[in-house]
């Protein structure tokens, strides 16, 4: 079952697209947005919104050229690093008007035509530079010398620069004060307050079919904490908040469940190799000072190298303690790669683990129990087994087979435990165990990320 079905929900609550269709009219967007449309109507000419990131401005410009898309003629430039002449291209063809190869003063002369066609009608122009805080210094002048283009007295060509806010900062450097100064309509887009982020939650759920979720209040609360109101941090933080409740099979969302979303959004970027390559890089130290101890330890008793195989086993007993820690990500020992039959390792895989645990003072019994060590291999184990896997690592993936390539079907947290279906070994020697997701699917876990217990 996937999560929608399991909330009866139609759509994605949380979805990270400005879609106009989930557009909360909060008192801030609201706002601006009627500002923006006021500025059309009354050709006050430059506007400039600012806000942080996530805090909806391109979600405002969707809204606002839905309004306007039959009664103007709209450009938008979304990636606008742009040099002047590309930038007035990019105008020009998001405007309808075909170019050919043109130099620049042959654009200029056609947007003059495009504007004075236009004063006829009466119907504006409008140019939207979204992530404005990009756009070049002599990009920016050349906004300007386009809006002194215009002959009548009126202004038909309205233009709107959105962006984060360093834009309002890079305008009111010298060279662009004459842009500066004919700015009419400024504003600061903030984030939503307390109660907006938990009206913002509530409507986004009913948008998408509401279903059975519940949002605890306390969840709410530390949604609006970790997000600080800003919307995309707050849908990114209630989508993962509620993959958590569906993965603990519960259809109310608690503050643990945000907790632990946000403790999964803070690891996630990294790897699991960048996360723990520190670690094994320490386990790789170690393993070396341990052979060389070995080494120095036999030299200096007068025993020689050529009677002690038991050096590359000696590595599969460090790496066995550093896994038993979950400190590291083990790589498969030397002597492991041409892998015993299963059944010679089975009783040796138990005295390994006695040799990891056991302190190892005299020199036989060192060797003896180094010897023994085999590579990590498991027997598939009956479906009635009595081990069973805890979760250890903040959060884990659970994949469709065992193999670390194959489909990730579910991520699982810190402490949920499940009964061992069955053990296998991959071949890389990492082993994974086969158990049962809530959900009711059958996944495979890496060893790697969990603790075992016989019960
Ligand atoms: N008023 C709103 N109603 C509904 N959803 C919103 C609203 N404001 C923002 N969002 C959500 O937050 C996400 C981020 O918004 P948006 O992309 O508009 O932010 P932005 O200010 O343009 O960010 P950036 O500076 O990174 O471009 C959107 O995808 C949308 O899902
Ligand atoms: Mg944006």
């Amino acid at each position: 079952m996937d999560y929608l079905a399991f909330f009866q929900l139609d759509d994605d609550p949380f979805r990270l697209t400005p879609d106009p269709q989930y557009f909360f009219p909060s008192q801030e967007h609201n706002e601006i947005l009627n500002s923006l449309n006021y500025a059309i109507e009354q050709k006050e000419g430059f506007s400039l919104v600012v806000g942080q990131p996530g805090t909806g401005k391109t979600t405002i410009l969707r809204i606002l050229i839905d309004h306007w898309k039959d009664k103007a003629e709209i450009a938008l430039v979304m990636t606008p690093r742009l040099s002047p002449e590309e930038f007035l291209q990019a105008i020009l063809e998001d405007l309808n008007i075909k170019l050919g190869k043109k130099s620049k003063n042959e654009m200029l002369k056609t947007f003059r035509d495009v504007l004075i066609k236009h004063s006829a009608t009466g119907k504006r122009i409008i140019i939207i530079v979204d992530e404005a805080q990009n756009v070049p210094d002599d990009t920016i002048e050349e906004l300007r010398l386009l809006s002194n283009l215009e002959t009548e007295k009126e202004k038909l060509l309205q233009i709107i620069l959105m962006g984060q806010p360093e834009l309002k900062k890079k305008l009111e450097a010298a060279h662009l004060k004459q842009l500066d100064q004919r700015i009419t309509i400024r504003a600061i887009l903030r984030p939503l307050t307390r109660s907006e982020t938990s009206d913002y939650i509530n409507f986004r759920l009913i948008k998408a079919g509401k279903g059975t979720i519940v949002f605890e209040d306390k969840a709410r609360k530390k949604i609006y904490s970790m997000s600080k109101g800003i919307p995309r941090l707050i849908n990114l933080v209630a989508s993962r908040a509620l993959m958590a409740a569906f993965v603990s099979g519960s259809a109310v969302v608690s503050a643990d469940h945000v907790k632990f979303a946000v403790e999964h959004l803070a690891g996630e970027g990294r790897s699991f190799w960048e996360r723990y390559l520190p670690w094994f890089r320490y386990g790789a130290i170690g393993l070396a000072l341990l052979i060389l101890a070995v080494i120095g330890f036999y030299k200096f008793s007068g025993t020689t190298t050529a009677k002690m195989p038991a050096a590359p086993a000696a590595a599969g007993t460090q790496v066995q303690n550093v896994e038993t820690k979950g400190a590291a990500e083990p790589a498969t020992p030397a002597s492991s790669t041409t892998a015993p039959s299963a059944q010679s390792q089975k009783p040796a895989a138990k005295n390994s683990s006695k040799a990891a645990s056991r302190p190892t003072g005299k020199k036989p019994e060192t060797q003896k129990a180094v010897k023994v060590m085999p590579p990590e291999t498991e027997l598939p184990q009956p479906a009635a087994s009595k081990k069973y896997v805890t979760v250890a690592a903040p959060s884990a993936n659970m994949r469709g087979a065992p193999d670390i390539g194959s489909e990730k079907v579910a991520w699982v947290a810190k402490g949920a435990t499940y009964p061992v279906l069955e053990s296998r070994q991959d071949t890389t020697g990492r082993t994974w165990y086969r158990v049962q997701h809530p959900s009711g699917k059958e996944c495979w876990i890496s060893k790697r990320v969990v603790t075992e217990k016989n019960r």
